[in-house]
């Protein structure tokens, strides 16, 4: 099983996610394999934001290694699912879906906790350190359902 995570810049909620999820999974003994991506380019090449690899590291996950880069439409055959952090994620990464397998693969991480609700995991990069430690515990929440689920 291999799974994507996406945002918007690659370097606030999807690394975080994918940090989350492969320290979790190690734990677990959940054999899956994680990236993640953006839809915009801006931020290619770069470290996650500082205030996600702390908020990730004072829990015990190191994001420091990885490096952002764009969604591409190859994504879809690289991977098996592909969680968005929102809505606008959703729709930009549909846009570029070419069957309705493709589409079929791509979900919402939030609605692994609250099914059906189609929430978004709320951007924190405008805000302040609180909104990493929200966003840590969403995804931290969905990452123990999911990969709970991938080990039954
Ligand atoms: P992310 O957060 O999508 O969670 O990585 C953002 C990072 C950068 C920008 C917006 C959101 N930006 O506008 O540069």
């Amino acid at each position: 099983m291999k799974i994507l995570f996406v945002c918007l810049g690659n370097i606030c909620r999807s690394p975080m996610a994918e940090g989350i999820f492969e320290h979790k999974a190690k734990a677990l003994g959940v054999d899956v394999t994680f990236d993640s991506a953006g839809t915009g380019d801006w931020h290619a090449g770069e470290a996650p934001d500082k205030r996600a690899q702390e908020t990730a590291k004072k829990n015990g996950v190191d994001i420091s290694g990885l490096r952002a880069r764009q969604f591409i439409e190859a994504d879809f055959d690289r991977f098996d699912r592909i969680y968005v952090m929102d809505r606008t994620n959703q729709e930009n990464v549909l846009q570029l879906a070419s069957s309705s397998d493709e589409k079929d693969k791509v979900r919402l991480m939030l609605n692994e906790t609250y099914p059906d609700e189609n929430r978004s995991v709320p951007d924190p990069y405008f805000g302040g350190d609180d909104g990493f430690n929200q966003v840590f515990a969403m995804l931290d929440r969905a990452a123990g359902k999911v990969l709970t689920e991938l080990k039954q």
